[in-house]
């Protein structure tokens, strides 16, 4: 095992889009895209609708998302008015309020929003709302409030995400999160007695000062809480693009086969407890609904992480949010000074984005299914690349990463840690790129 994670731990792509942002072309300008949004939509499906908010109180030295941190809770105001006006702007172009299906709130910090504020913006968006009306939001433990639990049941919004990173005391003071998990506990307790549909916990493998013995103590209290889903991100270490990660010594860091097993130790640890790996990096509850949806094959994939259900249009609201028409990507600017001032005048924040050639929805089609399903049909004709890929599925074969026939091939239980080096082979703007961009480790 040593050997392949030596072979195969190299920079590449997470696929929560294909193809990854750093390879997107021919960005759609907002005539072309609004066009794209008329030829996708369809009253009887409806569409999906992510909300970023940026804020945070206090800046986790690993974060490697799109954040402002601040204390100053005046700009709350202001901000969801922003948000009010992108909804309204896209309305008008399309000349509808579309029927909205799921509703994801991300960040920086969605609780970082009073409860009231959480609230308008949920009513404006969701005026049109389907019967099946699924919400989700990612929750700070530090800030959420028992007013935040209360009004999101009181909208839909069912399914929360659980920030924990880490409960070991030493590892949370080099990531600069200090939180407990009496806090984490109690919080349980409200949300259980509640009864949310799913809770889930981001655990993060790969931190500063984690050892076999901290994450067997993490785990350890994670299954002492049995939320219903836990995502096990590897640790995405980019301290030239990321300055916050500096504040991290690199000495600190478990790297290779020591990061890999901190991996294969929580997946242990779950295992025992009846979690199933249902993909990368993430473990379900039986009961679960992304377990159903992987047993019932048909788990999804969008910018957020797995999901059960997916509408073909996804339009994300906020800075460095992205939206999908399933003709073309878009991505919003991620500086919150230059999104408000096109917003205020009036125009969509599009600053990046990709339309899609034939050859890429071939591609995607297998990069979605092998990392959804591990498995997929495969017709290399249509692909600029096939005796290139050919020759590197005979060598995945070889490390028996994968089995292969004419035109399918299925991921093997040894395979599964290597997922993104396997759908990498598919990635042609990867190719033609490689070495330029910069990724995260694959494992
Ligand atoms: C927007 S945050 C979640 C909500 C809230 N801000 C919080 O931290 O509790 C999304 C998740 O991304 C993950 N994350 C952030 N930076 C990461 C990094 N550099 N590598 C891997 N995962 C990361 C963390 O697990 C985090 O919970
Ligand atoms: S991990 Fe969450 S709370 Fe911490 S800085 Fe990043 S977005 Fe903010």
């Amino acid at each position: 095992m040593n050997d392949l994670v030596k072979k195969y731990n190299r920079q590449g792509p997470r696929y929560t889009s294909y193809p990854p942002v750093p390879f997107w072309k021919n960005a759609p300008v907002e005539t072309s895209w609004i066009s794209h949004l008329k030829e996708s939509y369809k009253e009887s499906e409806g569409l999906d609708l992510y909300v970023h908010v940026p804020y945070c109180e206090k800046l986790c030295y690993y974060c490697g998302c799109n954040r402002v941190v601040t204390k100053n809770h005046n700009v709350e105001d202001s901000y969801i008015e922003l948000i009010q006006k992108e909804w309204k702007i896209y309305c008008d172009s399309l000349g509808f309020i579309p029927k909205v299906n799921s509703l994801h709130f991300g960040g920086g910090t969605p609780t970082f929003l009073s409860a009231v504020n959480l609230e308008k913006i949920i009513q404006f968006l969701t005026v049109n709302k389907s019967e099946n009306f699924t919400g989700s939001i990612e929750v700070d433990p530090r800030n959420v409030t028992t007013a935040h639990l209360d009004t999101f049941l009181k909208n839909g919004i069912v399914r929360i995400s659980l920030g924990i990173q880490d409960f070991d005391p030493g590892v949370q003071k080099a990531i600069n999160r200090m939180q407990s998990f009496e806090l984490v506990k109690n919080l349980m307790a409200e949300i259980r007695a509640r009864k949310f549909e799913s809770i889930n916990f981001d655990i993060i493998y790969g931190l500063p000062k984690q050892t076999q013995e901290t994450i067997t103590y993490t785990f350890s209290l994670v299954n002492e809480l049995r939320p219903d889903l836990i995502a096990y991100y590897s640790y995405a270490h980019l301290p030239e693009r990321l300055s916050n990660q500096r504040l991290i010594k690199n000495e600190d860091l478990p790297e290779g086969t020591q990061k890999l097993a901190l991996y294969e130790t929580g997946k242990l640890l779950l295992a025992e407890k009846g979690y199933h790996d249902i993909g990368m990096d993430h473990f379900a509850l039986p009961e679960n609904f992304l377990c159903q949806a992987k047993n019932n094959n048909c788990l999804d994939r969008n910018f957020m992480g797995y999901v059960d259900k997916k509408s073909s249009i996804l339009i994300g609201l906020g800075p460095s949010a992205i939206s999908n028409s399933s003709k073309s990507f878009i991505q919003n600017s991620k500086g919150l000074t230059d999104y408000e001032s096109r917003i205020n005048s009036g125009v969509l924040a599009i600053t990046s984005g990709h339309t899609h050639t034939t050859e890429d929805l071939a591609a995607q089609k297998i990069i979605l299914e092998l990392m959804c399903n591990e498995e997929s049909l495969i017709d290399l004709d249509v692909h600029p690349y096939k005796i290139e890929i050919s020759s590197e599925l005979k060598n995945l074969e070889e490390d028996g990463l994968i089995k292969k026939t004419d035109n399918f091939i299925r991921v093997l239980p040894a395979g599964k840690k290597f997922i993104r080096n396997i759908a990498m082979v598919f990635d042609f703007h990867y190719r033609e790129k490689a070495g330029i961009e910069k990724f995260s480790k694959t494992i």
